[in-house]
């Protein structure tokens, strides 16, 4: 594995070689280490930080300041990995001025080096103005978490046809405008797979079947260390929640019974 950094770039140049494009979520110093280490490919300070860091139950409580704060912690630990940062609720949808203002901010203060921001037509020009400014952009379809009280929750979008094409048209667009890459969230597979097929940048599905570029997944939810729910398409590959727990209690007991520290 190369150790040289990952760019945005570069990710239209991973589907053209057919190489699949693996990403997590980051919010801190030690886990973007790891992942780093691991050889993801993009390690995304998501705004899904506000639910598994935070403790809220959606990600609009999440500020521009919190996402600033993070992104920077993950960029001093990705070394090779491209630092992708959300564009939290209410920084970009006010108008074009906040949304530049807002990804450069995540850039020069945040240390990203591409940022994400959910929606599509009605984004499109704030789009084009974050890249004329120089930053990439990776755009975000299908459930949108800052739209769940619209959406009523965290359900699949575009299953219905009209919607799929909504959703396709969408992709398209934001291929035009110029996003290096776009996240499918919560979308049939069959969908995801054609909008796979009929976009030459990338695709990143979560939730959206086995066809997509790229597959992103909560860092959290693949470690068991999320109470609240884990969504059914998250795979658990390890339950840290569990190992920490009974760690933290053999040290509760130490320091009860006089163990710790030793005489
Ligand atoms: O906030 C986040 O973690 C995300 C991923 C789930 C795609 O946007």
């Amino acid at each position: 594995m190369s150790t040289t950094k990952i760019t945005a770039p570069q990710l239209e140049a991973m589907k053209a070689r057919g190489e699949k494009i693996s990403v997590l979520t980051a919010y801190d110093y030690p886990w973007a280490r790891l992942i780093d280490q691991a050889g993801i490919d993009v390690a995304l300070v998501g705004d899904s930080l506000g639910m598994v860091v935070l403790g809220y139950d959606t990600t609009l409580q999440v500020t521009l300041e919190d996402m600033i704060r993070h992104s920077a912690a993950v960029a001093r630990g990705a070394k090779r990995a491209l630092v992708v940062a959300d564009m939290p609720f209410m920084s970009y949808e006010t108008c074009e001025a906040d949304a530049v203002r807002a990804a450069g901010r995540l850039v020069s203060e945040g240390g990203a080096e591409a940022v994400k921001l959910e929606g599509g037509r009605p984004y499109e020009t704030a789009i084009r103005r974050i890249i004329e400014a120089g930053i990439p952009v990776i755009g975000h379809l299908g459930m949108t978490p800052q739209s769940i009280l619209e959406f009523g929750g965290f359900k699949t979008q575009g299953a219905a046809p009209e919607a799929a094409e909504h959703i396709k048209q969408d992709a398209l667009l934001l291929q035009k405008a110029g996003v290096r890459a776009i996240v499918l969230e919560k979308v049939p597979a069959q969908l995801a797979g054609e909008i796979t097929r009929a976009l030459r940048i990338p695709t990143i599905g979560i939730g959206a079947g086995p066809e997509c570029d790229g597959q992103v997944l909560v860092t959290h939810d693949i470690l068991g260390m999320y109470d609240k729910f884990t969504p059914p398409f998250a795979k658990q590959y390890a339950d840290l929640g569990q190992v920490a727990l009974d760690a933290f209690k053999a040290y509760n007991s130490d320091v009860k019974d006089g163990l710790f520290p030793e005489r």
